[in-house]
């Protein structure tokens, strides 16, 4: 399979790279941006699988400061195809003789470039020196669709110029460029946007081809992927669920396998992939029920897992020790600490209470975006947690040293998750599922937890998602749907209110609602009036004990998603 490598210097926007470029059905792998190169280029992989070509991404950095990180120099002794954004490309420039500088003002957000003979020292006409240069300009030329791009034949109309909105965030740039690198486009304030190598495969761009503001972004992707490096896209979820279900009956064979299993998309996920690829009598579901869980979430957990052949479904039921463990604690961490601690607690109990031999396998719904640090951590791969469930939990590290840890999704980003998910024909109800934090409704009540509060927010969370379900948005999908993520809060307060003639002490509800791509970063959902009025009334007839019901209009930064 042909795959794309992406180095990561640090930025926001590196995921994104990726998820685009997949989602033209090419394989792409991200790596810190210094990590050592060997036997990765250009050694081809197992199954023929190879890397095409290479991209450096972004970084809050600067060339010239220490914290800035170089690549492995086989970067540019590979022959590979180069593609640098932003930082990327002013790596590329500095390591290879440029001058990188401070601008005077940052240029940031919308700029206008242009491409074209007058563009700079090179343009377009020059471009028969790299006689690659026409195809990846195919990329920006409007007289392309994508679908001409990802034939990966489309040349640009080098006898005209180009002009388009980019959209940039960096406060370097090129004042000198390296031997034999040419300037294409230009910034309207006069700054390098666009540089090729006259004589090697190296392209870059001061700007973000992979955000949605840049015009042609996609199609410069493209360019790259399929005009320069000649991809063919061979990345399908089809594909991946052969290769994983290959893998799983080669690693675990008549082995145990044991799943714990949340509720959420990622684990359920993983569970009815062992179930269709394995004995079902060889697998091992277990789900706590904490008592913090959402309305009626432990009978559809266990009916969607039954429906999918389960076998082997260990409920536990442990209501009363988590609201033991939560009684009197106020203070969030020590909330969450409590939750996580009893977790590992009941969950090496219950473990050793099944009786599963040593040899049995331990399958976790890791994602690709928790394997990778994202941001700031560059250069060091930080294995992160998926959820609670696992943090420092001895059962999972011993079974890691064992080498019996696997985890079938950590090449997926979470809306592959879902289409695999589909593909494997679970609820439509479990794909589109909005994330649930694993201390659950512990970091939704504010102030202490007691049970009376839980099945109160419980049942306003209730009306909320399923009116949310039941309503359209102006997209014209269900409110539900055009939200990342809602879900109802409680506070620790009561206001005054009145119910017939006499006053009432109700509850506080709070209800979020927020979009986002990842949840590293989020808006606020602009609600129709209509729709949050009509809401707050359902909330307050039907579940007694609130009195009012609030909005919360904070985006995070600098709120988070959840309140505690
Ligand atoms: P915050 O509140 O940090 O949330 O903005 C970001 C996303 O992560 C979810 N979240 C958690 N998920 N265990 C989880 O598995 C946790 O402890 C946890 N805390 C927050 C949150 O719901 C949102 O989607």
């Amino acid at each position: 399979m042909d795959k794309i490598l992406i180095l990561d210097f640090g930025s926001q926007t590196t995921q994104l790279i990726g998820r685009r470029i997949r989602d033209m059905g090419v394989y792409t792998e991200i790596l810190p941006g210094d990590a050592s190169l060997e036997g990765i280029i250009p050694a081809a992989g197992e199954g023929g699988d190879r890397f095409r070509g290479i991209i450096l991404s972004g970084s809050p950095e600067s060339v010239y400061s220490s914290a800035g990180a170089a690549p492995d120099k086989r970067v540019y002794h590979s022959g590979l195809p180069l593609l640098g954004i932003c930082y990327g490309l002013q790596r590329m420039n500095f390591d290879n003789g440029g001058r990188v500088e401070p601008l005077p003002r940052r240029e940031y957000g919308g700029v206008e470039v242009r491409i074209g003979p007058s563009a700079g020292n090179g343009g377009l006409r020059d471009g028969a020196a790299n006689p690659l240069a026409p195809r990846f300009l195919a990329g920006f030329d409007p007289s392309l669709p994508l679908t001409a791009i990802t034939a990966g034949t489309a040349s640009a109309d080098t006898g005209r110029g180009f002009t388009f909105t980019a959209w940039m965030s960096h406060g370097d740039t090129l004042t000198v460029l390296a031997p034999g690198f040419l300037e294409y486009g230009r910034s309207a304030a006069g700054f390098p946007a666009v540089v090729i190598s006259g004589s090697k495969p190296w392209f870059g761009l001061q700007f973000h081809p992979e955000v949605t503001h840049s015009e042609r972004g996609l199609e410069i992707l493209a360019a790259f992927t399929f005009g320069v490096c000649q991809c063919k896209p061979g990345w399908t979820m089809e594909q991946y669920i052969e290769e994983v279900r290959r893998l799983l009956q080669e690693r675990v064979g008549t082995n145990p396998a044991l799943l714990l299993i949340s509720g959420g998309v990622d684990s359920t996920v993983a569970g009815a992939l062992l179930l269709k690829t394995l004995d079902p009598g060889q697998v091992h579901l277990m789900y706590m029920d904490t008592g913090l869980m959402r309305k009626d979430e432990t009978r559809t957990v266990k009916a969607g897992l039954e429906r999918l052949g389960a076998r082997h479904l260990h409920i536990i039921h442990c209501e009363d020790e988590f609201l033991s463990a939560l009684k009197g604690l106020t203070d969030p961490e020590a909330k969450r600490r409590a939750v996580g601690d009893l977790f590992i607690t009941i969950q090496e109990r219950e473990v050793a209470r099944l009786g599963l031999p040593g040899s049995c396998f331990l399958v976790q719904g890791t994602l690709y975006t928790d394997l990778i640090e994202s941001g700031k951590g560059v250069g060091k791969k930080a294995r992160l947690i998926k959820s609670h469930h696992n943090v420092g939990s001895p059962l999972v590290e011993a079974k890691r040293k064992a080498g019996l840890v696997i985890e079938p999704l950590d090449r997926l980003y979470k809306d592959e998750v879902r289409r695999l998910g589909r593909l494997l024909a679970l609820d439509e109800d479990v794909v589109r599922r909005h994330p649930f934090p694993g201390p659950g409704l512990a970091v939704r009540i504010l102030g202490e937890v007691t049970r009376e509060k839980c099945d109160i927010l419980r049942e306003a969370d209730a009306v909320y998602i399923e009116e949310l379900k039941r309503r359209r948005g102006p997209s014209g999908e269900s409110l539900y749907d055009e939200i990342w993520q809602a879900f109802a809060a409680l506070l620790p307060i009561r206001s005054v209110g009145v119910a017939g003639d006499i006053r009432k002490y109700g509850w506080v509800l709070v209800l979020r609602a927020i979009t986002s791509s990842d949840g590293m970063t989020a808006g606020v959902y602009p609600f129709p009036a209509k729709d949050l009025l009509e809401i707050s009334t359902l909330i307050t007839n039907t579940v007694k004990d609130i009195g009012r019901v609030t909005y919360d209009i904070s985006s995070k930064p600098p709120a988070t998603i959840e309140w505690e």
